[in-house]
């Protein structure tokens, strides 16, 4: 698995970059491959399509999520380059885990409703001292990652109105089509196939 850790730090040996590097080692002892990259608002991101794995992470000023990485999301192509990517979410802040996930994820979540997140977690500026909840967070990421795709394909209940629109489609694109659509509500975490799924997943993967 290859992973690499997007983040944005006023400071440049700050607590942010102790908890990115935390987090690295961490990967690297469970054998997963680690890059980390600062972000530039306007910089091109097409190389996160190398990646499996993608981990945000940015410092909190003055209640705004640090403006570079928030920057690549809302004006970069970060966002796009992000499309079907697993990723998870770090914040270090001053501020209680209540609070920042209540202020602070939000602004990074609002840009990212179409990928799975597979974990997130608000670091005390001084986490990076105490490795237990890095660790954690760690082990979280990757048991969510490699739990299997297949796994939860029988548990995604599809709503009548979309086995409506399924049954109505010709027969010989069902199979395809039915698989197509419980991977993408497995990947995305949803535990019902509702016709906006369906739109979603058609928007998403292609196809008509
Ligand atoms: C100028 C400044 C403003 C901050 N504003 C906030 C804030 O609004 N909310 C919060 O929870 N933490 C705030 N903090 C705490 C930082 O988010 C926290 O110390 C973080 O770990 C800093 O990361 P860094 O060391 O990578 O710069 C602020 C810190 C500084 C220096």
């Amino acid at each position: 698995m290859k992973a690499v850790i997007l983040y944005d730090s006023r400071t440049a040996t700050g607590s942010t970059e102790a908890v990115i590097d935390a987090i690295g080692l961490s990967l690297a002892e469970a054998g997963v491959y680690v890059e980390k990259a600062k972000c530039r608002a306007m910089a091109d991101y097409s190389f996160v399509k190398d990646f499996d794995l993608v981990i945000l992470g940015a410092p909190v000023y003055y209640f705004i999520v640090a403006s570079q990485l928030l920057g690549a999301l809302i004006q970069g192509n970060l966002k796009k380059n992000l499309k079907r990517k697993k990723i998870a979410l770090f914040l270090t802040c001053g501020s209680s885990e209540s609070t920042a996930a209540l202020l602070y994820l939000p602004q990074l979540k609002i840009h990212l409703i179409r990928n799975k997140i597979l974990a997130e977690k608000i670091f005390a500026p001084d986490a990076f001292l105490e490795g237990d909840g890095i660790d954690a967070f760690v082990e979280e990421i990757l048991y969510e990652f490699n739990r299997g795709p297949k796994s939860k394909v029988l548990s995604a209940k599809w709503t009548d109105e979309a086995q409506e629109w399924f049954q109505s489609m010709p027969s010989f694109m069902q199979g395809k089509f039915r698989t197509m659509a419980e991977e993408y509500a497995e990947e995305m975490g949803y535990k019902e196939i509702t016709l906006a799924v369906l739109e979603e997943a058609r928007d998403t993967l292609g196809g008509t």
